[in-house]
């Protein structure tokens, strides 16, 4: 039997497949309610995992590039509330930096930081005071710990979300929501390629644990999936 979350209605945004299904199975395993998001109509694998387990509804045809469809979610869930809001969709690119389109750059650049940061803006209001707003960063957004290089765009995108979600914090200082930047660690998924040391099952129970136990701390911090303190 799972743990019991803290947070008993969760809005995760971007969970098709990867560590977003995941995120949602483990919520649903916790005994949340789940709403979670994919970007088409097409069946996927939160289809399946809905079959399976209650407590999770789809709302489809959410691309977090495209503000009118993020701003249609929050009209299609007026009068709901949640505790959790989980923004977890993100792509990344191994392009050279000195090679990269100026739209591969604009596309990885809108998905991983702009896009995230608008839905929180437009779907913040669905959480209560005592609410926690979580956003998939990722360790390589550490300014900091970049000492090799590499991925430096996607780096660079996740740098640029958790600067923008820092000046969101710094904007609603006297909020009393809780805000979150997670590193999962390196993980095989489609994203993160068979390479990756860590498998989903190793990650995501570790992350929502973490998540659940910052419920109402507020303030924001960047937290690797241990709940370590990951430098900016
Ligand atoms: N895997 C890792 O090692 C790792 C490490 C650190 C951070 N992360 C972060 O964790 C998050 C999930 O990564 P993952 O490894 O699970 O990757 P993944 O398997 O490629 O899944 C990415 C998810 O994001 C969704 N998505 C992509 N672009 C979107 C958009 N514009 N609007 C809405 N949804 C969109 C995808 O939906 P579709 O099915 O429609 O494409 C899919 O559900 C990302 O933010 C990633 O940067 C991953």
């Amino acid at each position: 039997m799972a743990t019991r979350t803290t947070h008993g209605s969760v809005l995760l945004i971007g969970a098709s497949r990867g560590l977003g299904l995941a995120i949602a199975a483990e919520y649903v395993a916790r005994g949340a309610r789940v709403v979670a998001t994919v970007r088409g109509s097409g069946r996927t694998a939160l289809h399946e995992l809905r079959e399976e387990s209650g407590g999770l509804e789809i709302q489809e045809g959410v691309d977090v590039t495209v503000p009118g469809q993020v701003r249609a979610l929050r009209r299609r869930l007026e009068g709901c509330s949640f505790e959790l809001l989980l923004v977890n969709a993100g792509i990344a690119t191994n392009s050279d930096p000195a090679d990269i389109t100026d739209e591969e750059f604009n596309r990885v650049m809108t998905t991983n930081a702009l896009g995230p940061l608008r839905a929180i803006e437009l779907l913040g209001d669905l959480l209560g005071a005592d609410g926690t707003i979580a956003v998939m960063s990722s360790g390589q957004g550490s300014v900091a710990n970049n000492s090799r290089g590499g991925f430096d765009v996607y780096r660079a995108s996740k740098s640029a979300l958790n600067q923008l979600v820092r000046s969101y914090a710094a904007r609603h200082v006297d909020d009393p929501r809780t805000l979150l930047l997670l590193a999962p660690g390196w993980v095989r998924t489609s994203l993160g390629s068979s390479d990756a040391p860590l498998s989903i099952e190793e990650t995501i129970p570790h992350l929502v644990t973490t998540v659940d136990n910052q419920r109402g701390h507020g303030g924001l911090q960047y937290l690797d999936r241990f709940g370590g303190v990951v430098p900016w």
